[in-house]
Order: C-alpha cells, then structure tokens, then sequence
C-alpha cells in the first residue's frame, strides 16, 4: 500500500517549550545537543487528529471540561479491535495520566510503609513515585541472557516480604523493550495470586509493537488476573500526544475500583485538559493507519540503528526491540565509568541519550535511544555517538 503519511519530515521544535529540545542546559548544563533522550517522537500528528483539534480550538471557549462517554467507547473499542480485550464501561476511571494515576494506586490500595514490586532498570518514575508516596521500593531486578531481558520469577519469591503489597509491571517493557509473552504472564499472575499482590500494569507502550509480536494485556490471561490488575492505558504514547495527556485505568474489582477512584477524586478530577479527550478519542478512532505506518517506519530506523553500529562502531551494540521504540545500547564493552559514557556522548559526540542507570539496578554501562525521529535526524545522532567514541575505540569498518 502507498504510504499516506511522511515521518521523513523535519520539524523545528526548538522555541516550543519542549521538554525534549529546549531544556539541554537545564536538564544537562551542556548547550546544542541533538536529543534523542525522553520518550516522546518528533513525528507530527495525523490530520484525524489535528482537525478535530482545531475545530475544538476555533470554538475558543476553553472551560472545565468532562470526558464525554464517546471517550471511553473509543477506548473499549480500541482495546477489543487491537489487544483483543474487551473491557467493561463499567471498569473504567479517567485520569490525566498514566504516572498521576499510578500515584493514584500506590495512595489508594497499599498503606505507608508497604513494599511494592519493580523490576529494574525500569521506567525511573515508578521508584520515585513508590517512595515520594512513602511507600518501600521492593527490587526484583530483570535478568540479561546473551541480549534478551526476562524476568526473575525465583528472585521474585524471595523479594516478596510480608508487607509487598503491589507489584508494577511495565509492559511491554521500558527501557528494555521487552514484549511480555503469554507464558510469563502467567507465570508473574501465578505468584501474585498464590502472594497476594495487587498488579499495577502500565500498558502506555502496548500499541508500539514491532512486527512479529503480540501485546497481552495482563488482565485478560485469566479471569484471576483481571480481578487483581490496575491496567493503565493512553493514546498519548501511541500518538505523540504527552503535551495534551489523559488516561485511562481499567479495574474490573469494584472494591479496588472504588478505592481507586474515592482517592482520584481526592488528587485530581478526570481528564481536566480540555484538548485531551478529543485528542485521544480521534486517535483511537482514526489513528490505525497511521499508527501502522510509524511502526514500519520505527522498525526502518531500528534496523538502520543495528546496521549502523554494526559497521561503524561494533564495540556498541544494539539490544533486540520488541516493543516501544526506545533501544538499548549496549556500551559496557567500551570500558568506561557511566559518568565517562554521558560525558563523552554530550560534550563531544553532541548528542543526548537517556542514561541506563537512570532506570536503576541493572542500567549501567546501557544508553537509552529514542528512535521515533526522522531518519535524517537519527543518522546525524548515530554520526554524533560514532564520533565521540572514535578516540576511545577502535571504528574501523567491518563487514556485517
Ligand atoms: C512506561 C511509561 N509509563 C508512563 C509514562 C508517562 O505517562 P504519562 O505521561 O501519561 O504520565 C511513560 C513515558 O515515557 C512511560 O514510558
């Protein structure tokens, strides 16, 4: 099929207040890096989804807002045409993100001082938010085979203690790009059933799987697993809408959903951003096509990635990418300190990645690049981290 939308395009997103481009010096104290860090694309919306904007922006009142039903229809049937999940209206709580409502969870469903499951390196948040909420951080850290990440189910039943209450599932997996198979969902809701603890499952990445593999939402392996499952979904992930936000959690327990939404009602109040609602319902509603073509343009760029460090600088290498569109690099075999790793790649290669030991245990010796950026853009990152490293390693051309 002729593709209908260009990710080849270039647009400036300096002097937008963007997180990724405008706050180098702040965030790095280094001036002119290309970034190629946080979790957010540098590809334009569809038309389905500015022009509904617009017409929502023309109207130019801009009150209190309230997710209308149409949201969470859009949502239901995104779930069941894509994920195969059907979800009850019933089950659904709007919030304006997927880390706001995790908050949510962690204050509404354990108690101060219980201990809640991550599996390192792991979306840096999650640890910030379990202790920011005075509750423990309980680490069960991944396990690297050869290239591949998985978890650690025997570490996992020592980990819990009598006071782990919750466990945070991210998946598919940031920063590692793992997509969860069926049979180590099932094994991950066997222990928390046998243990009892609750799962919280950020699912914000399931629509951004690379061909070949399947998202399962966790909920929907067993009628067990949906009554102790908090699953947080969005579009904004999927479509570039973070600036906007919205959220939603799906919880089929009554009990954990009335919780849930007695302590959201006592931090925030749906949606609240005006846009957000009809941002993301136009993408569930109209975004397939588009959603199809950046991920054959992502997986383009991934393989240009692994072809690239292949030829050009073979020390680094490129871990497998199932899901999101975050790869890690493998840099441990360069030799140098963390510290040395970032310095290099900023104040000499230019260029900014997210450090793997952002995301904790596990992390170190990895960088973190974002791959949703036109071609042109990633091929001058990947020139930027070949050039720091030229002094430090040998990049002499080899054949594939
Ligand atoms: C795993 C994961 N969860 C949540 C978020 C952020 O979600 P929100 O912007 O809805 O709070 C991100 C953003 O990168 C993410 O990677």
């Amino acid at each position: 099929m002729k593709p209908q939308y260009n990710f080849d395009k270039i647009i400036e997103r300096r002097g937008t207040s963007s997180l990724k481009w405008d706050s180098s010096v702040r965030l790095t104290g280094v001036d002119g890096l290309l970034p190629l860090w946080v979790a957010d694309m540098d590809f334009e919306a569809p038309p389905e989804i500015r022009e509904p904007l617009a017409r929502r922006l023309e109207h130019g009142i801009y009150g209190y807002t309230v997710e209308p039903e149409s949201y969470f229809q859009a949502a239901q049937e995104w779930l069941e045409r894509r994920h195969a999940w059907k979800v009850e209206r019933e089950w659904m709580l709007a919030s304006p993100g997927v880390i706001p409502c995790l908050s949510a969870a962690i204050l509404a469903l354990t108690q101060p001082g219980d201990g809640i499951v991550i599996q390192p390196p792991v979306y840096h948040p999650f640890a910030m938010r379990i202790t920011g909420n005075g509750r423990r951080v309980v680490e069960n850290p991944l396990l690297i085979e050869g290239k591949r990440w998985g978890m650690d189910f025997e570490g996992l039943e020592s980990a819990i203690d009598a006071r782990t209450r919750m466990l945070i599932l991210c998946s598919p997996h940031n920063p590692v790009g793992r997509v969860w198979t069926r049979e180590e969902l099932e094994r991950l809701v066997d222990t928390c059933v046998r243990r009892k603890i609750l799962i919280v499952s950020d699912e914000i990445h399931c629509d951004l799987v690379m061909p070949g593999f399947t998202h399962i939402p966790i909920a929907s392996v067993s009628p067990e697993a949906s009554r102790l499952t908090v699953t947080l979904v969005a579009a904004t992930k999927t479509f570039n809408l973070a600036g906007l936000g919205g959220s939603v959690a799906i919880v089929e327990d009554p009990e954990l959903r009335k919780r849930l939404e007695a302590t959201q009602h006592a931090v925030f109040a749906g949606l609240a951003n005006t846009f957000a609602a009809a941002a993301s319902e136009a993408a569930w509603r109209s975004g397939q096509r588009w959603l199809e073509e950046l991920l054959q343009y992502i997986e383009g760029n991934y393989r240009f990635a692994v072809s690239f460090f292949a030829k050009r600088l073979p020390a680094v290498s490129v871990l497998p990418l199932e899901g999101t569109y975050l790869a890690l690099l493998d840099m441990r075999s360069l030799g140098l300190t963390d510290d040395k790793l970032s310095d290099t790649l900023r104040r000499t290669g230019r260029v900014w990645l997210d450090e793997g030991r952002k995301f904790g245990r596990g992390g170190q010796g990895f960088q973190r690049l974002n791959l949703a950026c036109p071609r042109a853009i990633l091929s001058d990152g990947l020139e930027r981290v070949c050039r720091a490293f030229s002094s430090a390693v040998s990049s002499t051309p080899h054949a594939e």
